[in-house]
C-alpha cells in the first residue's frame, strides 16, 4: 500500500463537483504538486486532506490508517497557506514554538527543536524579531518552520509562494525543496504555475474541473500531455487537428484526433537559405506575423497554409536574421508531434 493513498474521492458544493471521485497515491518522502486552473480543486484536495472539508463519498488512508473521519488536529497533518497567518504580537521565536506549546510541552522543551527548525529555514538571527520586522519570504519560511516543528506525517502547502515577488519566489522554491529533502517529508504543493511544479516536483497531478487528468513526473508531463487541456496548460504546445497537420505537411499520415507540438521544436529558415534541416520531418513555407522578446527565448507567431503556428527560438545573436514579414521555411520535426487522447 502506498504511503497516502486517496479513493473515490468526493466533494460537491450546491451545483459544482469540487472533486469528482478522485483517486491517487503517493509514497513516503515524495513532493507531489497538484496543479491546475483556478478553480479545479485544489485547495479542496487539500483540505480534505488535513480535514477542513469534509467529503461526501471516498476515503484518505494515510501510513495504512484511514484518517478519513478524523478531526483535524488528530491527523498529524500541516498545512501552510499563501497568506502566511502568523501571530502578529508574537515573535519568530514563539510564532515557532506556539505549537509545540499548546501541546504542554514546557519551554526548555521545546527550545532545541525550535532552535533547530529556525537554522533549517535560514532565519538565525531573526529569533527576536516581529512579523511586521520581516520580508514577505522571511514570513513564509516562519510559516513553514510552525508547521514543521510539530513533525507532520504530511506537509500541505497551498499556492505557498504565489505572493512573493519573482526573484524570491525562485529562491524559496529552492530552499524548500532543500528543507524538504533535508527532512525526507512527505509533501503535497499545490500551485497554477506550471513552470514552478515543473521544477519542483517529483510527480506531477493535473487537475481539471474536479477530475485528475495526468499524472507523471515533470519530463513526462511536459513531453508527453495526455490530451489537448494538459498540452495547452503545461506548455504553450501547438495543438493541431489532424486534417490541420495534414494540410501543414502536405500528406502524411496521422492517425490520431489531435497532435500536440512544442514551440521550442519547430525550426524556422530564411527562404531560399540556412542549412538543410535533418532527420524525420516536414518543411512547409510560411511567414512570419510577429515576434516578441521575452528575454532569452524569442517567440514567434508564423502563418503557414492558413496555420498559426508559436515557434520559439533562443534568443541567440544568429537568430536575429528572422523579421517580421519575413518569408520562412517551417521544419516540423515528425518524432515531436505528440498524439492526444
Ligand atoms: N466554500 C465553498 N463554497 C462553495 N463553493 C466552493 C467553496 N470552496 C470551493 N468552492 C468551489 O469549488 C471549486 C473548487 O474550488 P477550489 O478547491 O478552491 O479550487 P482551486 O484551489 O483549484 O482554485 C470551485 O468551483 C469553487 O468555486
Ligand atoms: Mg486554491
Amino acid at each position: 500500500m502506498s504511503y497516502v493513498q486517496i479513493d473515490n474521492l468526493t466533494k460537491t458544493y450546491k451545483d459544482t463537483i469540487a472533486l469528482n471521485h478522485l483517486s491517487l497515491t503517493f509514497d513516503k518522502g515524495e513532493f507531489v504538486t497538484l496543479l491546475g486552473p483556478s478553480g479545479c480543486g485544489k485547495s479542496t484536495l487539500l483540505r480534505s486532506i488535513a480535514g477542513l472539508a469534509p467529503t461526501e463519498e471516498g476515503s484518505i488512508h494515510v501510513d495504512g490508517v484511514d484518517i478519513t473521519h478524523l478531526k483535524p488536529k488528530d491527523r498529524e497533518i500541516g498545512m501552510v497557506f499563501q497568506s502566511y497567518g502568523l501571530f502578529p504580537n508574537m515573535t519568530v521565536l514563539e510564532n515557532i514554538g506556539f505549537g509545540l506549546r499548546m501541546k504542554g510541552m514546557k519551554k526548555s522543551e521545546y527550545e532545541g527543536k525550535v532552535k533547530r527548525m529556525i537554522e533549517l529555514v535560514d532565519l538565525v538571527g531573526k529569533e527576536q524579531s516581529y512579523p511586521h520586522q520581516l520580508s514577505g519570504g522571511q514570513q513564509q519560511r516562519v510559516a513553514l518552520a510552525r508547521s514543521l516543528v510539530m513533525e507532520p506525517k504530511i506537509l500541505l502547502l497551498d499556492e505557498p509562494l504565489s505572493a512573493l515577488d519573482a526573484k524570491i519566489r525562485k529562491n524559496l522554491q529552492v530552499e524548500l525543496r532543500r528543507i524538504q529533502r533535508e527532512l525526507s517529508i512527505t509533501t503535497v504543493f499545490v500551485t497554477h504555475d506550471q513552470e514552478e511544479a515543473l521544477t519542483i516536483s517529483d510527480r506531477i497531478f493535473v487537475m481539471d474541473l474536479g477530475n485528475i487528468v495526468q499524472s507523471g513526473n515533470p519530463e513526462e508531463i511536459y513531453t508527453h500531455p495526455a490530451n489537448e487541456f494538459v498540452a495547452r496548460f503545461i506548455g504553450n504546445y501547438n495543438v493541431l487537428r489532424a486534417e490541420q497537420l495534414r494540410q501543414l505537411t502536405g500528406g502524411g499520415s496521422f492517425a490520431a484526433v489531435s497532435y500536440a507540438i512544442r514551440p521550442e521544436v519547430i525550426q524556422l529558415f530564411p527562404e531560399h537559405a540556412g542549412p538543410e534541416p535533418s532527420g524525420n520531418g516536414w518543411l512547409a513555407a510560411g511567414k512570419v506575423k510577429d515576434i516578441t522578446v521575452t528575454g532569452n527565448v524569442l517567440r514567434y507567431l508564423v502563418e503557414s497554409q492558413d496555420q498559426r503556428l508559436q515557434v520559439d527560438h533562443l534568443n541567440t545573436a544568429k537568430e536575429l536574421w528572422i523579421q517580421r514579414d519575413m518569408n520562412v521555411n517551417v521544419w516540423i520535426p515528425a518524432e515531436e508531434c505528440v498524439p492526444l487522447g
